[in-house]
């Protein structure tokens, strides 16, 4: 297995009865892009058990922070979740990862499509300064089934506008959409809905996308990821891949 390092768990935070987040402490030596991923574990049994994580925290950051699933008989998740401040974890040393804007063409908007835990990658990047000197707009849309599962709302609509370095950044240029499919709520319905029928971008106000201008970056279940690319696909946008820039990258949420 890839080099590990045992980190201590700083602090816990459960979200809802299926979604909590959790920080780390990081190893100085570890170096990210924003939007990587790492492998995460505990030891089971006496042997690791590690599953793959994306970071949210940005990379210049002391800790090291993630956002999970609650899954009651996954094999990792059923005791992480029990997580405590000074509980040891095992975090590899090499994070990896397609959702990195330097794997995109140049644009103007940046779509960050996700739904459920999708939405971590996303949180490293837009804690990122560059990002806004790369992208006109960036916009953050989350999809979930209940409005309590929007983690990181508060965070997103009322902390990171006030950030002292990239606030004002933020303020003129994230678009925060959040979308909920199973209750009543100010945005309704599934991602790929609301692109097929235009309602995202009429509600943005930003026009259809076209090749010229837009990017997108794509994290979510399988079947999202699936569809999402259909919608793509089907507007005849290009994924990048073996190092070729094109228009959009995906990365599976990966704890199921
Ligand atoms: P829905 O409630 O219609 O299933 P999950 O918790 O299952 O990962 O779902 C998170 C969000 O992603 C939900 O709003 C869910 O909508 C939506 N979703 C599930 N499957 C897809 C898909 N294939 N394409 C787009 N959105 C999806």
């Amino acid at each position: 297995m890839a080099a590990v390092s045992k980190q201590s768990v700083t602090s816990v935070h459960h979200w809802n009865e299926t979604l909590f987040s959790f920080t780390t402490t990081r190893d100085k030596s570890l170096r990210f892009e924003n939007g990587h991923f790492v492998m995460v574990g505990m030891e089971v049994d006496g042997r690791p058990l590690m599953r793959a994580y994306s970071i949210a925290s940005a990379n210049y950051e002391e800790e090291l922070e993630f956002f999970s699933i609650k899954v009651q008989d996954g094999p990792l998740t059923s005791r992480l979740q029990n997580i405590r401040p000074g509980d040891e974890l095992m975090i590899s040393s090499k994070p990896t990862g397609t959702l990195v804007a330097d794997h995109l063409l140049p644009g103007r908007h940046l779509y960050l499509l996700a739904t459920g835990t999708g939405l971590a990658p996303f949180m490293s990047i837009i804690r990122d300064p560059d990002i806004y000197e790369r992208f006109e707009k960036v916009i953050l849309v989350h999809g979930v089934r209940r409005i309590i599962d929007l983690a990181y709302r508060d965070m997103i609509t009322n902390e990171l506008p006030q950030n002292e370095f990239f606030g004002e950044q933020v303020k003129n240029q994230l678009i925060y959409y959040p979308t909920v499919t199973r209750e009543e709520f100010v945005h309704k319905g599934r991602i790929t809905e609301l692109m097929l029928n235009g309602k995202l971008f009429s509600d943005i106000g930003l026009p259809q996308p076209n090749h010229a201008d837009d990017r997108f970056m794509l994290c979510g279940s399988t079947a999202m990821l699936k569809d999402t690319c259909k919608v793509l696909d089907g507007w005849e946008f290009k994924e990048s891949r073996h190092g070729i820039k094109e228009h959009y990258v995906i990365e599976r949420a990966f704890v199921d």
